[in-house]
């Protein structure tokens, strides 16, 4: 019997197939890896999305003056859109584009987005921001603002990370600019508080994955059998977290199956964590030599205003 996979399912099943087996973090986020993600954001050992959100406030005069007026805001990975509802009150822009890959998630958050702003023009994409992302024909190609906060910046490898900043770069003309969030290196303890929370959330995150699996590529995962882990990878500089068997298992899926043995993992994402120089390098490399960048007291946590 010949299986047609759609391009989604085969590159699922290829990154389970490979040894360490492998899945994109893009997997998590289902309605219901959105909302625990959400959850995740109100931890107290989550410091990322609290730390951006005051540099925000903090800084806010200087960085509405250095982002300007008359702008589009295209947001990558937008969720909530709970930073986009800051921004545009800040900047007051002309319109908004939330591009997010949890299609139901985005809908409710865009309708939210609606009602605040009803004078702006708002579009939803829902989208993969990793492939080609095709803006609507009638935005504005003038005074763009690309918004990816979250440090999701930090789930690609570096080399990946550049080819997408790239790829924002020529979604600008010369007088566009990026807003971007960026994790930095701290103290590992802080790290894996942040990502192994005391009330286990990150840990049901991680494991919905394989719900979510299930329903892409029909597949047998039993939650029961997996358990979370994450840990600083020093060397690379980076969280990984990992889902490890508790037994020895076999997931069966329509023409294939893949046997694990008890302790063999799959890699579920990498988080990434920058010192500012080596971000602004990076920037640099990617066709954004201009940056300003704002941090927190502790330096935890970046926003950098790039511009060509
Ligand atoms: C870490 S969350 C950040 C959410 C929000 N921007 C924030 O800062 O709190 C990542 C977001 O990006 C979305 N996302 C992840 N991978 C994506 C992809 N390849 N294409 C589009 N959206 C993606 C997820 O659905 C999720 O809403």
């Amino acid at each position: 019997m010949t299986i047609n996979l759609t391009p989604e399912q085969l590159e699922i099943v290829q990154g389970l197939m490979q040894t360490p087996a492998a899945v994109s973090p893009k997997y998590f986020y289902d309605a219901k890896g959105s909302a625990l993600f959400e959850d995740i954001t109100r931890l107290p050992e989550y410091y990322p999305t609290r730390t951006e959100q005051a540099i925000m406030s903090e800084h806010a005069p200087a960085i509405a003056q250095a982002i300007g007026t008359h702008c589009t805001v295209i947001e990558l990975g937008a969720g909530n859109c709970q930073k986009a509802r800051a921004l545009c009150e800040l900047i007051q822009p002309i319109g908004y584009v939330a591009v997010d890959i949890s299609e139901a998630f985005l809908q409710d958050a865009v309708a939210g987005m609606r009602l605040a702003f009803p004078n702006l023009a708002i579009h939803a994409l829902a989208v993969d921001l990793t492939a080609s992302v095709e803006l609507p024909a009638s935005l504005p190609t003038q005074r763009r603002l690309v918004f990816y906060p979250g440090s999701s910046i930090g789930n690609f490898d570096p080399p990946q990370a550049q080819a997408l900043l790239s790829r924002m770069r020529a979604l600008l003309q010369d007088d566009g600019a990026l807003l971007i969030g960026v994790d930095l290196v701290k103290d590992s303890a802080v790290l894996h508080a942040a990502y192994d929370d005391a009330a286990g959330i990150t840990a049901d995150f991680n494991l919905n994955v394989l719900n979510h699996l299930n329903r892409l590529i029909g597949s047998d995962f039993d939650v029961t059998q997996w358990q979370h882990l994450a840990f600083f990878n020093a060397e690379q500089s980076r969280i990984e977290m990992h889902l490890q068997a508790r037994v020895d298992l076999v997931v069966r899926w329509p023409g294939a199956s893949r046997a694990f043995a008890r302790g063999e993992r799959i890699h579920t994402e990498n988080s990434y964590k920058y010192r500012v120089e080596d971000f602004v390098e990076m920037l640099r490399r990617s066709g954004l030599p201009h940056t300003q960048v704002w941090t927190d007291a502790k330096r935890w946590f970046a926003v950098v205003l790039a511009r060509p």
